[in-house]
């Protein structure tokens, strides 16, 4: 048993095995609860399911209480009969289990690894039940209540009034209630139950942003007989974003940690950004999510662990499942470097960017385009300055400080400002104004030269300005 404590569970992982078994009972209320006593600071997880009987309590502690081989009801979250043990356990060393089914009283056990030890029995335990939790169960029509006590993975033997350790046990507990709210999201938003943490209803996290502003969806495929669905997402960039719909959608792992897969079991995330080893996290994917969902009859296929934490692929899918992330990603890429910028199709990329990659024996490098319309016109409006202007654009374009570039929008991506913000805009209306008179002089329609203007990066970050040129 002592073993059973560290198969790698963390502690938010292990209260979201617990809160599966309430919703497998079919719980429409579930209150996670973290109270703060020093040394016997407590755990509990109380729900309104259908209970157990006291023969199904007994079994439902013994470890290995169900095959994993049997066939599960489809929308059980259950797996190996192990969770409500290996969960509990690695948390703390005593747990006990309140249950009343319709009709019933309370009927309550515990398994207390310390008495295990003292005694060498393998028994489960009756102590007086503690802080009136029976007394509430007896209230609900039926119900459990999983209490976790002596919580030596969670906290010290510092007493209650230590703030520093207070401090640690509120951080942690912020931390299980982000994650319930990530695992869960899709049961929140349907309102399937409602989930309590220290009495306030826990948000859904969506990874998708849906709704208004949020991501655009990117292809979807099937895999095993349709049983396996698979939906890409590109997040808006950042720009795009209120900056409160920003930090949420970075959650406490940030942007560059959240890319990748996100594995559902019957609804229940199992993966939450990850490439499964296909691919390695990188700054300009950033935007790129894809859902995968599968049901529980392909847990043997899809490797589910004990933790319900990991999930890997069958063979057959993983190839296409690549090939379908490899798509994503690049559209995530497209939209990364390309913020807010509209391409016209019928115009060469060469006439619109102002800079461009360029390859100089093997290796990479940028220039200004002198073809860009902001160079022709300098250029022809002082045709003399032809030569000291290449010579001012070949050292910008040599000494781009691209190392502290790079590091700093790694680091703090929302801190760099975008084009013309907070400056004066007079610049892009002077030069947007000039472009057009050159291009109605040379015979273009007003509509056509302000397309033309428009595809032209930076000033498709500012069609009020395009739309407003008039000849
Ligand atoms: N909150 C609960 N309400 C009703 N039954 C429960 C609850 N928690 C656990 N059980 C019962 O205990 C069994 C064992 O749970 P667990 O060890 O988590 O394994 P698994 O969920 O894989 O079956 C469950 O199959 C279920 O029958
Ligand atoms: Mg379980």
């Amino acid at each position: 048993m002592e073993t059973l404590r560290d198969i790698g569970y963390t502690i938010e992982t292990a209260v979201a095995d617990i809160i599966d078994n309430s919703i497998s009972a079919g719980a429409h209320d579930i209150y996670v609860d973290f109270i703060w006593q020093g040394a016997s600071s407590y755990i509990s997880i109380r729900d309104s399911g259908h209970g157990m009987s006291e023969a199904e309590l007994v079994t439902a502690l013994r470890p290995g209480s169900r095959n994993p081989n049997e066939p599960r009801d489809p929308s059980d979250l259950g797996r190996f009969g192990l969770g409500l043990k290996t969960a509990s356990f690695s948390q703390c060393r005593k747990v006990t289990v309140f249950s009343k089914p319709e009709g019933s009283s309370v009927c309550y056990w515990a398994w207390d690894l310390d008495y295990v030890a003292d005694t060498g029995f393998w028994n489960l335990v009756k102590p007086e039940p503690a802080y009136g939790l029976p007394v509430l169960l007896n209230q609900q029509k039926s119900g459990t209540i999983v209490l976790w006590e002596l919580l030596d993975r969670v906290v010290t033997n510092a007493p209650a009034n230590d703030e520093k350790a207070h401090a640690q046990f509120l951080s942690i507990a912020d931390t299980v209630k982000q994650h319930l709210a990530m695992v869960f999201h899709r049961f929140l938003e349907r309102g399937r139950f409602k989930l309590y943490f220290n009495e306030n209803p826990i948000k859904p996290w969506d990874p998708f942003l849906k709704g208004a502003d949020g991501a655009q969806p990117c292809g979807e495929e099937f895999y095993q007989n349709g049983a396996v669905s698979v939906k890409g997402y590109v997040l808006p960039y950042h720009k795009r974003l209120t900056t409160d719909k920003f930090a949420e959608a970075g959650g406490s792992r940030g942007w560059n940690d959240l890319q990748g897969f996100y594995i559902y079991r019957n609804e229940r995330l199992l993966v939450a950004g990850s490439w499964l080893g296909m691919f390695k996290k990188e700054e300009h994917v950033k935007l790129a999510r894809i859902q995968v969902d599968i049901p529980n009859t392909l847990d043997t296929d899809w490797h589910i662990d004990v933790k319900k934490s990991m999930a890997h692929p069958p063979y057959g899918s993983a190839g296409p499942l690549k090939t379908f992330a490899k798509a994503v990603r690049d559209k995530a890429i497209a939209v990364y470097r390309n913020v807010g910028r509209i391409n016209n199709p019928g115009i060469p990329i060469a006439h619109q960017e102002l800079w461009l990659e360029r390859k100089r024996h093997d290796k990479r490098h940028y220039e200004i385009n002198r073809h860009h319309p902001l160079v022709t016109a300098f250029i022809a409006k002082y045709p003399d300055a032809g030569s000291a202007l290449n010579n001012l654009l070949k050292f910008v374009e040599e000494t781009i400080p691209i190392r502290s570039i790079m590091i700093r929008e790694t680091e703090s991506p929302e801190e760099q400002a975008q084009p013309f913000e907070q400056v004066s805009h007079e610049p892009i209306k002077q030069a947007a104004s000039a472009m057009f008179q050159a291009q109605c002089a040379k015979g273009k329609t007003p509509d056509e030269a302000r397309n033309l203007i428009f595809s032209i990066h930076p000033f498709s970050l500012f069609p009020e300005y395009v739309q407003s040129l008039t000849c």
